[in-house]
């Protein structure tokens, strides 16, 4: 049922994920109506002893939008209570589960259910307690009927077998329709267009496959470093912070096979199918890079050979994609703040234009920031001579769409954990593939096997990427 009581609970509501990402999501939830104060609630939970207005007082600077929303601020701090406690005490869930009972009984709408939303912004060492502790003594038992759902986000172990570890024992304790693995980059505008582009356009159908395109490339570049949460990445790096989740999911809805439907299962099916053809990874197709300064962070070792920089190249096995590399790469402290999927065409044969050198087709879709989707192609120069020049269909957004908000991922994804929506989400046997692709090369790295090689922030990263890529079959195309 999706209509009635509310409760949405924010565990680690003092930390940084809640302050900077969950409450400011839900209150652009709230200011849409999507979260009508008869029915919702929303509480606060962490080890910090606050009163209700403390914690208000500590979000209250993350949700201003510059604009006046003053009273509907003060509004939705009102709906929010705070409850403090271990995340292992049973006294403190007991209390939690106490106040939203509270809740629940005097929610007048409260008819048919009552249902609960965790949202656990707390790193994954206490998720296997906190969801114990939520089983045991915050499980909606309203015989209204409802539900309990379970929204947790990376890093989800650190390899194969601590994520396999980590997994059972959620399970252990919630069904997989009750967990929602977030990954944001599945929240992203041009993330969720990725599907409609590729199949609901006659376009693309013939073309997308080995005969047709040369390599794709999905790349993220970050144009800070790691200021401030340097303690955190060093732990996990580049491939377990960006290219195991967020830069695989786009890979997954780039490569995959068309679905039975749109239906969430259906989805998920075919990316653990694709992710499943995915061959090992080649040393030799590997460049890690680490840029100079990070480790003058006091929170990272002297001696740390985390990398901030990757390229990696992902092959599949199978009719649509043998040999067509699939180049993943990611950075922080690079030349420009990016995230964009180039799918390069292969040169056209017997070209009578002698145009390649221009540049080759490109099929491009930028996440962020702008977001945009565009075509490069060769035209005819206008003017009186026979020369061609590169140039681009564009559909920018900003012009296209210029009155619409495009909606924050976490925003877009809250709404979907209450409507009971998993397809943007990440299911277990995914997240299984996922590090089964990158964990032997992880260990390598962990085991201090591969070079990781230096370089300057503000560049383009280690040159030895661009020359992976040169040998992948890349060819620059002119700027744009
Ligand atoms: C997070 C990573 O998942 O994504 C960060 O942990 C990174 O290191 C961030 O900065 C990037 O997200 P976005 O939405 O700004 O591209």
């Amino acid at each position: 049922p999706d209509t009635g009581c509310l409760s949405i609970i924010v565990l680690g509501a003092s930390g940084d994920l809640a302050k900077k990402k969950t409450f400011p999501a839900l209150f652009n939830l709230y200011r849409q109506g999507f979260l009508p104060p008869d029915e919702v609630h929303i509480f606060g939970y962490a080890r910090t002893k606050l009163s209700d207005d403390d914690l208000r007082d500590r979000i209250r600077g993350y949700l201003s939008h510059g604009k006046d929303n003053g009273e509907e601020l003060s509004k939705f701090l009102q709906l929010i209570k705070y409850v403090s406690g271990a995340y292992d005490a049973e006294e403190g869930f007991r209390a939690l589960d106490k106040t939203i009972f509270e809740h629940e009984v005097s929610t007048k709408s409260t008819e048919g259910s009552a249902r609960r939303l965790f949202y656990l912004a707390l790193p994954p060492s206490v998720y296997p307690p906190v969801c114990k502790m939520i089983k045991l003594y915050c499980t909606n038992k309203s015989d209204l009927g409802g539900w309990t759902r379970i929204v947790v986000e990376k890093p989800f172990g650190k390899d194969l077998a601590s994520a396999e570890q980590l997994s059972s024992q959620i399970g252990e304790l919630f069904d997989e329709p009750q967990i929602y693995r977030i990954d944001h980059y599945l929240g992203k505008e041009l993330v969720q267009n990725l599907l409609v582009l590729r199949f609901a356009n006659r376009f693309f159908l013939p073309l997308w496959n080995r005969d047709n395109i040369d390599n794709v490339q999905i790349v993220f570049r970050e144009d800070f470093g790691t200021e401030g949460r340097g303690g955190y990445f060093d732990e996990y790096g580049i491939i377990r912070d960006i290219i195991q989740n967020h830069l695989l999911q786009v890979f997954c809805l780039i490569a995959m096979e068309k679905p039975i439907s749109i239906r969430p299962e259906h989805i998920r099916d075919e990316k653990v199918k694709v992710l499943q053809s995915v061959q090992p990874i080649k040393e030799e197709e590997v460049v890690l890079g680490q840029y100079e300064g990070y480790t003058a962070d006091p929170t990272v070792p002297d001696n740390s050979n985390t990398p901030t920089f990757a390229t990696v190249i992902l092959r599949i096995h199978n009719e649509r994609w043998e040999g067509v590399p699939f180049i993943l790469k990611a950075g922080k402290a690079l030349n420009s703040r990016k995230a964009e999927v180039r799918v390069q065409f292969k040169d056209v044969p017997g070209d009578i234009f002698r145009c390649q050198k221009q540049g080759r087709n490109e099929f491009v879709i930028r996440l962020q920031p702008s977001e945009a989707i565009y075509m490069k192609l060769t035209v005819k120069q206008p003017g009186l001579e026979m020369s061609t020049v590169q140039s681009e269909l564009d559909l920018s957004y900003r012009q296209r769409y210029s009155g619409v908000t495009i909606p924050e991922a976490y925003e877009r994804l809250i709404l979907d954990t209450i409507r009971g929506d998993q397809q943007h989400f990440v299911r277990r046997d995914e997240l299984k593939e996922a590090w089964e692709i990158f964990t032997p090369l992880l260990h390598r790295i962990d085991r201090g096997e591969m070079k990781t090689a230096l370089y300057k922030p503000g560049s383009r990263g280690p040159t030895e990427a661009d020359e992976l890529l040169q040998r992948a079959g890349y060819v620059q195309t002119h700027g744009y």
